[in-house]
């Protein structure tokens, strides 16, 4: 699977979303992360439906919508509706994972399940053979611009031996603290879709960095096979 690079528009500038999107797109993004907070699960609110309706209608690229939302089910009908491709929820926060990934695909949008950093992978057993890809995040979920943690790579080469062992049609996404320095080590350790905020958008220009980071992560898939 070539890896492909999620921008994350939380880092984006508001006032010029729909440009910040257009500029990833055209160098190359293969999709648009939306982080989706309640101030619940997360000690901060960002993004509802209304503004993935307005990035829907700005880039054709796949809109990756990161649930980190108390009650997952209550939203995964508004964010499909409004024009989510695919829909991850935290398994810290699914009281019935199971039935909340099968409404996803019900939906018709692509199913994930999120763990947070202090979450072993064992966590998400049960549902590998019901999701379209895992969520591993190198930071603890809230905000942009953290500091990756390195311990995030041991999990996702524990999932990629597992899925690769069982041929699963599973993605491994990863987010948090990507840099144009480490970006290269997630794809070696088996990271398909890797997301960037504030490393594509904060630094004031969103395309030569996007250009960066996919050639980066081209690199790195060169060094896995
Ligand atoms: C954090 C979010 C991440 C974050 C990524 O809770 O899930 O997607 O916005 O931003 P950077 O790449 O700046 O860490
Ligand atoms: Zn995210």
């Amino acid at each position: 699977m070539k890896p492909l690079l999620a921008p994350s528009i939380l880092s984006a500038d508001f006032g010029r979303l729909a440009e910040e999107v257009r500029a990833v797109e055209a160098a190359g993004a293969g999709l648009v992360h939306v982080d989706v907070m309640d101030g619940r699960f997360v000690p901060n609110i960002t993004i509802g439906p209304v503004v993935v309706r307005a990035v829907r209608r700005a880039t054709g690229l796949p809109l990756d919508c990161h649930l980190m939302v108390e009650d997952p089910d209550r939203w995964i009908e508004p964010f499909r509706a409004a024009g989510a491709d695919s829909i991850s929820v935290h398994v810290e926060a699914a009281r019935h994972l199971d039935r909340t990934l099968r409404a996803i695909r019900g939906l018709g949008a692509k199913a994930g399940v999120v763990l947070n950093p202090a979450t072993p992978h064992v966590a998400i057993e049960e549902v590998l053979p019901i999701v379209d890809f895992v969520l591993v995040m190198s930071v603890n979920p809230g905000f942009g611009g953290q500091a990756f943690l390195p311990s995030s790579l041991r999990k996702v080469r524990l999932l990629r031996e597992r899925i690769d062992r069982e041929r699963l049609p599973v993605a491994i996404e990863i987010d948090g603290g990507i840099t144009h320095e480490n970006v290269e080590d997630v794809v070696r350790a088996g990271a398909d879709w890797v997301v960037a905020g504030h490393a594509v958008f904060g630094g004031g220009d969103a395309g030569g960095s996007t250009r960066l980071l996919v050639e980066r992560l081209s690199a790195g898939a060169r060094d896995r096979c």
